[in-house]
């Protein structure tokens, strides 16, 4: 089912002609516990992007490692390693990041739930009033955790773009993020801050998570009968978090028009999911535990990280054994004094355990039909289905809740719970960005919450955008005049009744510019909201408008003249015009938690960088040191074969036996004072060593005497002899031709010499000069050997050495020659058709001054001698000198 929506996507391609975007949309399905990735480039349509182990998914969040005193002296690791190390280094174990981002540092009891399942890290309050991780000593915001994770994966995209396209020109440069639908302010721009901490220019777009597993559903459906809306839920049940979206899909009559996807209502818990289910059974590990250990006391157990950090990895292991039997056998080794523990959980046991949650789990269903924003709600019975998504919806007492709730077959488990999000999440990135053409897909996206504003703190709050209003969207709204207000009146932005942002209007100009004169109806403020496709509500602008009394009519401005800009030049009110229409500064205030600012974003992206370099050097370092290591136990077995040391080149096996030992002591010394460059350098040195060597044992039946070495100059005359006679054919050929053109006087040699030859064979005569040169002074080296009689005392090394480059010289000699033969045949054939060419040329002229002279012979008697002269052959070649050659074929052909 899933090539469905790759057969979408390439279709996309076929589709994408106009702007060869050398750019890739990423779009990143971040979970709580674990994410995935995929990548859209027109080398790459829907690729997800594997981690290094070649799994789907990742681990979300990562380890950092302290390896020396300087603060970014440090190890980052990600992935499946990172989950092993939560029971050895719980401190330095940052995993489930996610309901951290745009939360208040002032509201830290919310952590209890966080720090439960991630015993021993220290969560602090930064300057922002957001919350960081200090690892030893070292503070990280979460944005800035968040951001090196997905860094990791946008470096594993590229790198796969590499690889599919090694000219490399494809590159992340978009980013599309699910979100869940119940997000606050903070927590989407939070998400939006990590995009653009992560790469230069990156773009980043959030696409709720709802929408994204309703749309990878679509188009895995496709045969939606025409006219017929569908209603559908999807249910997801994360480790964080429960939510229930629904949703109605139709397929217009007019099937040229797009599937149409809306939302009509919305349902969560943003405390039930996986992660409560963990920790259920970690309190009932524990409580057993302890019951059995008297001596153990809650309180040491509690301090302790580590024992702690076991137990909730044993009951996330056995959480997951429950899903599939109904019991789970349950090991820890060393829970905490040496004490290992054993105890079996029966499925039974657990589902009593949580009997309370079990009442929450259909509640975001209800939730999302309760609430509904259409005008025609519709009821349970017309839902066509309830998608489950989400790890934790595979847990059975949920799915045994939710029969309870709906009948059984309208349960669709069908879809790929674990793959729709980011499948989903690519697709409306692409869409959203304009990335690559698309087909077209109506989707319909409603405002779950309800955004308002309050000015000048007054009393009630207007609501701006209502729940269910349909988005992205822009309203403006006019503010009567106001008290008189310290050159600024303040509008404070809500989310639901709780306030997220202050945003001070600037009326410093206001007086100035419009006198009760000018303005004699006051002065009113036009303020211009939006809510955008991320769903993130703001001012957009202010004006202040001058209320005139006009006959034109005074609803305000006429024409786009009239607007002056506070920061353009005021030339207009100069020449008497009064402006009526003035764009009012803004100064904009996050609270209760600040954003980070461009320049923080900007330190901290220089940070990753530079996290991201020293990572690599230390990796390339390690695997340098890796080969080294490799190469010499390697090397050292390799001179221990009798073959070789009796049939060997002594000096070499000597060199390379005093090295090895030599080397590896080095390696053992050398503790952390290692260069890449030397490592490498002794790796080349030993390489070199072997090869010489194995070439010598290769070549062990090669004579190498005076015969084969006279065999090898003879071989260099032979070349030398057919080279002259290529070249002596060159100009036999020359003068050839030169005896039938004698006629037009053309200088045959500069011709053939100025016919430029095919780059193919240019190709191949480069580097004529070097590889002549080379092969005479070998051939000379060999004769004066030969000739001081220095044969007999030269060693077999150095001899074969010089066989072999002979050999590779002669040979490549060769080639040239054979070079030079196929572009002597090449311009031969071009001047064989240059002289066709004159020929016609020249039969055609006096074709023309035949005829002529014949009219003249007719009309004109006494013409005749002069005409006959300048029919004469030599008489037309001589005006057809070299450089007219190419002039006279341009007009005539
Ligand atoms: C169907 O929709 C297309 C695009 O909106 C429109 O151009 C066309 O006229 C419509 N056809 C009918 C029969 O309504
Ligand atoms: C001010 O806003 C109102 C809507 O509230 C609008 O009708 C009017 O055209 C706006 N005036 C200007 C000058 O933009
Ligand atoms: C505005 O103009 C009308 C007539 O055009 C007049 O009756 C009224 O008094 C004027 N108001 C002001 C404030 O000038
Ligand atoms: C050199 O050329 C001669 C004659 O063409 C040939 O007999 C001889 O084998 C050639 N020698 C070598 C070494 O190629
Ligand atoms: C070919 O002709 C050129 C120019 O006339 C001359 O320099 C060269 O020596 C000749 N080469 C041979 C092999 O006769
Ligand atoms: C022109 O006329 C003379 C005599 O009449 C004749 O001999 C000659 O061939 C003619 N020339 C041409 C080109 O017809
Ligand atoms: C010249 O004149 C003769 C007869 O007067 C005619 O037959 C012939 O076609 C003419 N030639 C040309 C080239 O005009």
């Amino acid at each position: 089912m899933r090539c469905s929506v790759v057969f979408w996507i390439i279709s996309i391609f076929l589709l994408h002609t106009t702007n060869p975007a050398l750019a890739a949309v990423l779009g990143i399905d971040y979970g709580q516990q674990f994410l995935k990735a995929m990548v859209v480039s027109p080398q790459a349509p829907m690729e997800l992007i594997l981690t290094p182990e070649s799994k789907r998914k990742d681990v979300s969040g990562l380890a950092i490692r302290k390896l020396g005193s300087n603060p970014d002296d440090i190890e980052r690791l990600f992935g499946s390693s990172v989950g092993s190390l939560s029971t050895r280094f719980p401190k330095d174990t940052l995993l489930h990041l996610k309901p951290l981002l745009g939360k208040p540092g002032s509201d830290m009891n919310d952590m209890t739930l966080y720090l439960r399942e991630h015993p021993g890290v220290e969560i602090v309050d930064t300057k922002r009033n957001s919350l960081a991780f200090k690892v030893r000593g070292t503070e990280y915001s979460v944005e800035e955790l968040v951001a090196m994770n997905i860094q990791e994966i946008i470096n594993r995209a590229n790198s796969l773009l590499k690889e599919k396209d090694p000219s490399g020109f494809d590159f992340v440069d978009r980013l599309s993020l699910t979100v869940p639908e119940f997000f606050t302010q903070h927590q989407r721009k939070a998400l939006l801050d990590v995009g653009t901490i992560t790469t230069d220019n990156l773009q980043t777009c959030l696409v709720n998570d709802g929408l994204s597993v309703l749309i990878n559903f679509a188009f895995k459906h496709r045969d939606f009968t025409p006219g017929e809306k569908l209603y559908y839920i999807v249910y997801d049940m994360g480790s964080g978090s429960t939510k229930a979206s629904l949703f109605s899909i139709m397929q217009p009559i007019n099937d040229t028009e797009p599937l149409t996807l809306e939302i009509g209502g919305y349902g969560f818990n943003d405390r039930l999911g996986g992660s409560k289910f963990t920790l259920d059974i970690a309190s009932l590990i524990q409580n057993r535990f302890l019951e059995q250990h008297k001596a153990v006391r809650t309180f040491s157990l509690n301090a302790s990280p580590k024992s702690l950090a076991k137990i909730v990895q044993a009951a996330e292991k056995a959480k997951l054994v429950l899903s599939a039997n109904s019991e789970a056998h349950v090991s820890i080794e060393s829970l905490i004094d040496e004490i290992d523990f054993k105890t079996t959980i029966s499925r039974s046991e657990f589902e009593e355990f949580i009997q309370e949650g079990v009442r929450d789990i259909a509640g975001p269903i209800e939730g999302a039909l309760s609430t509904q924003f259409w005008d025609d709600p519709i009821d349970l019975d017309d839902l066509s289905g309830i998608i489950l998504t989400g790890g934790s919806s595979r847990v059975p007492v949920v799915q045994e809740q939710l029969s309870k709730f709906v009948p059984e077959e309208k349960i669709l488990r069908s879809v790929n719970a674990d793959e729709s999000a980011v499948n989903g999440a690519t697709v409306r990135g692409v869409k959203i960005f304009d990335a690559f053409k698309t087909k077209p897909l109506n989707i319909i996206e409603r405002s779950v919450f309800n955004y308002g504003i309050k000015v000048q703190q007054e009393e009630s709050e207007e609501i701006i955008f209502h729940r269910g209003t349909e988005y992205p969207s822009q309203k403006t709204i006019t503010i009567d005049p106001l008290e008189k207000a310290n050159d600024k009146f303040t509008i404070d932005l809500y989310e639901n009744d709780r306030i997220f942002k202050t945003v001070a209007v600037s009326t410093k100009d206001v007086e100035r510019s419009f006198t009760s004169e000018s303005c004699p109806l006051g002065v009113s403020y036009n303020i211009t909201f939006t809510l955008s496709h991320n769903r993130i509500f703001d001012v957009d602008k202010a004006e202040a408008i001058c209320q005139k009394n006009s006959s034109v009519g005074d609803s305000g401005v006429d024409s786009e003249k009239d607007v002056t800009d506070v920061n353009s030049d005021t030339s207009k009110n100069s020449k008497g015009k009064p402006s009526r229409k003035l764009k009012l500064l803004l100064t904009k205030d996050d609270t209760p938690i600040k954003h980070m600012s461009s320049d923080e974003k900007y330190q901290c992206r220089k940070h990753i960088s530079f996290l991201v370099k020293t990572d690599k050097e230390r990796y390339e370092l390690e695997a340098a040191k890796n080969s080294l290591e490799a190469l010499l136990y390697e090397t050292r077995i390799y001179l221990e074969n009798t073959d070789i040391i009796e049939t060997g080149p002594k000096i070499h096996l000597e060199r390379l036996a005093e090295l090895i030992p030599d080397y590896l002591e080095w390696l053992e010394d050398g503790a952390d004072d290692f260069k890449k460059g030397d490592i490498e350098e002794k790796i080349s040195q030993i390489q070199k060593l072997r090869n010489k060597i194995e070439t010598y044992l290769k070549y062990l039946s090669e004579p190498l005497d005076g015969k084969q070495f006279k065999d090898m100059l003879e071989k260099s005359n032979n070349l030398s002899q057919k080279l002259a006679d290529s070249k002596q054919q060159v100009n036999d050929t020359i003068e050839l031709i030169e005896d039938k053109v004698a006629e037009f006087d053309l200088d045959v040699h500069e011709e053939y010499s100025k016919i430029s030859l095919p780059s193919y064979i240019a190709r191949l005569l480069a580097g004529w000069d070097e590889t002549l040169s080379s092969l005479r002074e070998k051939t000379t080296s060999i004769e004066t050997m030969i000739e001081s009689g220095a044969l007999e005392q030269t060693d077999r090394d150095d001899l074969l050495e010089m066989k072999l480059s002979f050999d590779e010289v002669s040979i490549e000699f060769e080639k040239k020659i054979n070079a030079f033969n196929m572009g002597k045949d090449y311009r031969f054939r071009e001047l064989l058709s240059l002289t066709q060419k004159l020929e016609k040329v020249r039969k055609r002229k006096e074709e023309r001054l035949r005829k002529s002279m014949a009219e003249m012979n007719n009309s004109t008697s006494g013409l005749f001698s002069e005409a006959t002269d300048t029919l004469e052959p030599s008489s037309l070649s001589s005006s057809t000198s070299t450089e007219t050659l190419t002039a006279i074929f341009h007009d005539e052909l």
